[in-house]
């Protein structure tokens, strides 16, 4: 009976946070400092992987120029709430406050000096504050829900926060458990797709397989939505920064737009012709891209020879497909490579303003898991911080 007892008091929480990614971290380590009582728990051998493994090792913790419009959900003002009060300059201030040198690199991409690892430490030392029981290894097994409380293996807790993410990198321990729990407390979930992933060609856009490895600025554009970054070709189609970013607007059967002389006004080749009519389409594509694109790309027109003798329409035309390439891709590299998952548990169930579930006492979503979805640079990490920081107000 004693130590039935002892058991009992050991293993009673106030919350339980399942998932020890960015968001689940910061959501304990917020509740622990509060004075609760915060056990987390997660499958993998460590926590934090992800953001281990992010912005190339160095971590791309926030964007200073987050606001609600950067981010993609069925509920665009969801995140409204949750960013406006836990902010990019709050993280910021955390970071400095651990004595961690940081930079921006382009974009407001505020990344470490040194390595990711600092932020996972940050987070621990944050945890550890709060006297968090941190359970790494841990598969969870059934989950029980009776009485007001929640119970899994390791204890019981009146607050179940799930936050373990979305499957992207299923390598990396990545899975859909978040929906799956979530489906089984009644909630919807808004069908979860592959995000800021690299777009893969069909065989008859195969030329520019051929350019794998060429990389060049651009403007990405997927109905009126358009990134200027970096376009990388690759051997199974495109990928690069500007890429990425309009992968997460892209939907199956559509195509998108590359222009690839952004800097260039729509009449630049007529007037090109006038200003050097002895120059070809050749030399003046290959002064401006890199010399693998501008030769394909020059192949495609059938423009031989001095501007002088081609038509001004023949140019036009020439300009107006340069400012809008076509592509039609016919799929993705899918969740192996998606660095986010876009849709997850739908906002409709969750208060914007605590992320609990409306119809579930004391559930609560946060981070990847929940549909919000950020452009790349720093935007999915600083969804985590904000989510995970106003259910931890609360538990
Ligand atoms: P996250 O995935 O971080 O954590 C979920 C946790 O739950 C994991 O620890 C996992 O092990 C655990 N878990 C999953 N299933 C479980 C189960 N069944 N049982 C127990 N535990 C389980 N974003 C950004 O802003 N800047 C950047 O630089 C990058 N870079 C980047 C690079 C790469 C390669 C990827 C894949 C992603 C990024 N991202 C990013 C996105 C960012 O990593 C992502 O948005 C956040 O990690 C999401 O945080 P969460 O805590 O919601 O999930």
């Amino acid at each position: 009976m004693t130590h039935e007892g002892s058991f009992v008091t050991r293993n009673q929480y106030d919350a339980i946070i399942l998932g020890g990614g960015a968001a689940g971290l910061m959501c304990a380590a917020v509740a622990g400092q509060r004075g609760r009582r915060v056990l987390l728990l997660d499958h993998a051998s460590e926590v934090g992987k992800k953001i281990l493994i992010s912005g190339g090792g160095r971590c791309n913790f926030t964007n200073i120029h987050t606001a609600p419009d950067r981010y993609l959900s069925a509920n665009p003002h969801f995140a409204k709430s949750a960013l406006g009060r836990y902010t990019a300059q709050d993280f910021l201030a955390l970071v400095e406050r651990h004595r961690i040198a940081w930079h921006e690199k382009t974009l407001g991409q505020l990344f470490c000096d040194g390595s990711a690892r600092q932020i996972v430490a940050m987070l621990l030392d944050e945890c550890a504050a709060g006297q968090v029981e941190i359970r790494t290894g841990r598969s969870i097994g059934a989950i029980d829900h009776a009485d007001g409380r929640y119970r899994v293996d390791d204890g019981s807790a009146p607050a179940l926060v799930i936050a373990t993410g979305g499957p992207s990198i299923p390598k990396m321990g990545a899975t859909g458990f978040a929906y799956d729990l979530a489906r089984r407390f009644g909630l919807k979930v808004v069908e979860p797709r592959p995000a800021l992933v690299p777009l893969t060609l069909p065989p008859d856009q195969a030329l520019f397989r051929e350019l794998s490895g060429v990389s060049t600025d651009v403007i990405a554009r997927a109905g009126k939505t358009g990134f200027r970054e970096a376009a990388l070709f690759t051997h199974r189609g495109l990928s690069g920064p500007a890429i990425l970013q309009i992968s997460s607007y892209w939907r199956h059967g559509e195509p998108i737009a590359i222009d690839f002389l952004p800097d260039h006004d729509a009449h630049w080749l007529t007037g090109a012709k006038r200003a050097r009519p002895r120059t070809t389409l050749r030399k003046l594509l290959g002064e401006a891209l890199p010399d693998r694109l501008a030769e394909r790309l020059t192949e495609q027109f059938g423009l031989p020879g001095e501007l002088a003798n081609l038509p001004d329409r023949k140019l036009h035309e020439a300009e107006q497909r340069l400012s809008g390439w076509p592509f039609l891709p016919n799929g993705t590299e899918g969740f192996a490579k998606a660095e986010v998952t876009i849709g997850g548990i739908s906002t409709a169930e969750l208060s914007s303003q605590t992320m609990a579930a409306r119809k579930v006492p004391g559930l609560y979503a946060i981070g990847e898991a929940v549909d919000v979805t950020g452009w790349l640079g720093g935007y999915n990490f600083q969804w985590a911080w904000a989510s995970g920081w106003a259910a931890g107000q609360m538990l």
